[in-house]
């Protein structure tokens, strides 16, 4: 049975990757080559609200208050029938109105909280009950970041070999953890070279392809062990070293691209100079030029001063760990 007309709200919180998801081995159903590490960030979310409507000859799809079109709009109706061939209900159609509170300026992509949210709002809508391994597997099919979004603090995604054993899930938790992260915003405008096509290119071109999946495999390894130990100094370090090798299959594909700008190469140096100053701070870059910076509490605000003065503070965000997937009431 459908729940005929009953909105669906669910929220979910962007992730930020310690050890990062750079390709596939299987496009279609998003199986990642290597595992990868995450921290569920606290002030960056997706509210996500899902309506059955039986009024409705097709999906209708509001993202931000936009009506979605193009590109945008396919891939929510592609993760949508994903949910109606789960559901066995292959004309059932929805209203779909996703809110992104990430802010541009942080510089994150919202596609990690935006499908954890439209997950968990979807599958319920469309009355399946998934738990929280299901859904992140059924997130993985709209974003492989989304699957972590689903869980709060430390998250792995294993890497498997099919849907079934390809999810993330918590390893530990954050909430005893002094750690912080700083977005820093250099550019607000989209990636020229999506994440889908750069991991492509690295995957099939990159000479340094073989070595990256035997370092992310011992940087799990190690990240998990500093983890457990709550050892900021390295986990830090290996988040940093980490990101700097993924963007080293960037530079190494054939024809190669560059997320980074100039001004991304001087944000890692000053991160570099603040160390060396005894301020303990690592940096860690997505498949985009801005730059998140790791932090302990105590030195967040020294830290925001100083890109503050660079950068101007509405392009300094500070953010906590945050929470997993949550229904919420209207
Ligand atoms: O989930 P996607 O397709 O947006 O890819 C995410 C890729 C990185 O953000 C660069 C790394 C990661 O693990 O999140």
């Amino acid at each position: 049975m459908m729940n005929k007309n009953r909105p669906v709200i669910a929220r979910a919180h962007t992730n930020i990757a310690l050890v990062k998801y750079w390709g596939k081995q299987n496009e279609n159903l998003i199986i990642p080559q290597n595992d990868s590490l995450s921290l569920t960030l606290d002030q960056f979310y997706t509210d996500t609200t899902v309506t059955f409507d039986p009024t409705l000859t097709a999906d209708a799809v509001l993202i931000d208050n936009e009506v979605a079109q193009g590109s945008d709009y396919q891939r929510v109706v592609d993760f949508l029938d994903i949910v109606r061939q789960k559901a066995q209900t292959p004309d059932r159609f929805f209203n779909v109105n996703s809110v992104n509170h990430v802010p541009t300026a942080a510089g994150f992509a919202s596609s990690a909280s935006a499908f954890a949210a439209l997950a968990a709002a979807a599958s319920r809508a469309a009355d399946l009950k998934l738990d929280l391994t299901e859904l992140s597997r059924l997130a993985r099919r709209g974003s492989g970041s989304a699957s972590r979004s689903i869980f709060a603090g430390f998250v792995q995604w294993h890497t498997g070999n099919d849907d079934e054993t390809s999810y993330a899930e918590q390893y530990a938790s954050a909430a005893d953890w002094d750690i912080g992260v700083i977005a820093l915003t250099l550019q607000k405008s989209r990636k020229k070279v999506s994440s889908r096509q750069g991991m492509q290119l690295s995957v099939t071109t990159s000479p340094f392809y073989s070595e990256w999946i035997k370092l992310a495999n011992s940087d799990i390894e190690q990240i998990k062990q500093a983890i457990d130990q709550h050892d900021f100094t390295t986990v830090g370090h290996i988040s940093e070293t980490n990101a700097l090798r993924m963007h080293a299959l960037t530079l190494s594909a054939d024809p190669g691209f560059i997320y980074f700008t100039g001004q991304t190469i001087e944000m890692i140096n000053e991160i570099r100079q603040l160390r060396k100053m005894g301020i303990e701070c690592y940096a860690t870059i997505d498949a985009g030029p801005n730059v998140k910076v790791l932090c302990q509490k105590e030195n967040a605000s020294k830290i925001m001063t100083h890109f503050n003065q660079l950068l101007g503070s509405e392009n300094v965000i500070y953010t906590t760990p945050g929470s997993g997937i949550e229904y919420l009431e209207k």
